[in-house]
């Protein structure tokens, strides 16, 4: 079966940033062409990171929404509806530091998947295991039944507008990449879990892997089948770093 789905690479700048460096990074990155790229500043930064990307094809995306509602007496949150006013077209959601640092559960995750879709903001939902879970041999136990949860509370259809990252924990900062054949591995679990319900929205689903993508393993982790792409932390802070794994995308797509 043919691959019709095109790369996609993310930038989480996660807490990090500020208004003079986010401005320098987000110049070098106006160069980028033909290739799908979002970025995903700290909350305060989106309105005028939107103004500064003005003219070019790089997408906003946030790192976090408020699972209550649109709007309303919760001090400190911000709705889907304030992030799609501010041009936000992507949000992640059930990443493993929320999950792991603020209580989010998988109910939770949901639910901030549901709202930012009211919106018409595209869901980054990211799954991964940790490294006991690893070990003990639960991997895809772990990864379907955060998948799961999404798919039980807001419909198989729901993933048709949708991203999936996976994003083991133990490879998030740490240096240490997935092969590119265990990511494989994890990616071709997840799209055949999503095709057990709908083999269209599975083979059209986009999923990204995260966790010490480098300007150096880029290109060998978008050479798998089931990898469309990348959610990049630490080197999406490093314009050079940042660019060339968005070059390596690309060439992905010719190759
Ligand atoms: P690193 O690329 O810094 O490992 O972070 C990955 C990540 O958590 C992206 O969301």
């Amino acid at each position: 079966m043919t691959n019709q789905r095109s790369p996609l690479v993310i930038g989480n700048w996660k807490m990090q940033g500020s208004l003079a460096l986010n401005a320098s990074l987000v110049h070098a990155l106006l160069a980028l062409k033909n290739v799908s790229v979002a970025i995903a500043p700290p909350l305060v930064y989106l309105a005028t990171t939107r103004q500064q990307l003005v003219g070019s094809a790089i997408k906003l995306a946030a790192q976090n929404v408020a699972a209550e509602g649109q709007q309303g007496a919760y001090t400190g949150e911000v709705s889907a509806r304030m992030l799609a006013d501010v041009g936000v077209h992507y949000g992640i959601v059930g990443h493993s530091e929320r999950r792991q640092y603020y209580g989010e559960t998988d109910a939770l995750v949901a639910k901030k998947f549901i709202r930012l879709q009211e919106q018409g903001i595209q869901p980054v939902v990211c799954v991964g295991e940790s490294l006991a879970e690893r070990e003990a041999g639960q991997v895809e136990q772990v990864v379907s039944r955060q998948l799961l949860a999404v798919i039980e509370q807001c419909g198989i259809q729901a993933l048709a507008n949708a991203v999936v990252a996976y994003e083991p924990v133990w490879a998030i900062g740490t240096g240490k990449t997935a092969t590119p054949e265990d990511a494989q591995a994890v990616h071709r679990f997840l799209r055949q879990l999503v095709g057990s319900y709908d083999k269209n929205i599975a083979e059209n689903l986009s999923i990204l892997y995260g966790g010490s993508v480098k300007a150096d393993n880029a290109a060998s982790l978008f050479a798998m089948p089931d990898i469309d792409g990348a959610l990049v932390g630490g080197a999406s802070l490093v314009a050079t770093d940042f660019l060339a794994i968005c070059h390596a995308a690309k060439a992905s797509l010719v190759g």
